[in-house]
């Protein structure tokens, strides 16, 4: 296993932009593991399916083609609402394990964004970023990137979508969003882009000292 970088945190914390930047500063690959979800999800609504329908859900997860996570569909408000129904299916789940795993894997190291990477995916990475915000800051992060996307949207909808999410992601019995004990928590609500990253580039560094893994 080479130098595995889980980045976990509710919708909208940051954590997408983190894992991009800490992985091209180490020239790492990443993955944004919300975008299997989100693809799951817009696979199985294209077939006619249902997002409650755990049987269907597993199979559509199955049935992913990693090119269905380049689609601009599944970056709207609407795939990461339909992805988190998608998300409690253990069915769903076990089918993007292995995915996620053989990632990880690569060397000398690779960086996941989700929510189940340090608990559930790589509980032995050795570095573990928890990012977090407050709601109303998640929302108007989330809402300027929505209106850049030419979405139109109310800022008051955002917002109840992030906390109807942060509970069904929270709340569910498979592998919910949740901080890892060994996770050093980054609270980004006051922070800049440029502060943010240079905590979470400074937890890594301290992590990869410890593990005797250093750049070079
Ligand atoms: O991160 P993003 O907002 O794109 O994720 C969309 C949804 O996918 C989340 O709300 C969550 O329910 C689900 N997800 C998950 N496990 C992950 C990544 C995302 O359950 N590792």
């Amino acid at each position: 296993m080479g130098f595995v970088i889980a980045v976990d945190g509710p919708a909208a914390s940051g954590k997408g932009t983190l894992a991009a930047r800490l992985a091209a500063l180490l020239d790492f690959p990443v993955l944004d593991t919300g975008l299997l979800y989100r693809a799951v999800a817009v696979r199985l609504l294209a077939a006619g399916g249902d997002l409650d329908d755990a049987e269907a859900a597993g199979a559509a997860a199955r049935a992913l083609d990693l090119t269905e996570l380049d689609h601009a569909e599944v970056r709207t408000r609407a795939a990461g609402e339909a992805a988190s129904r998608v998300a409690v299916h253990p069915g769903v789940r076990a089918a993007l394990f292995d995915l996620q795993q053989n990632f990880a894997r690569q060397e000398p190291g690779a960086v996941l964004d989700g929510r189940d990477i340090g608990t559930v995916i790589c509980p032995d990475a050795p570095a573990k970023i928890f990012v977090t915000a407050a709601p109303e800051v998640r929302a108007d992060r989330r809402w300027r990137q929505l209106t850049s996307q030419g979405e139109t949207v109310a800022y008051d909808d955002v917002l109840a979508d992030i906390r109807k999410r942060d509970e069904r992601d929270s709340g569910r019995a498979a592998a919910p969003l949740a901080q890892a004990d060994d996770a050093v928590l980054l609270d980004t609500s006051k922070l800049t882009i440029e502060q943010a990253f240079d905590a979470a580039r400074r937890i890594v560094e301290t992590a990869r000292a410890r593990s005797g893994n250093l750049p070079g």
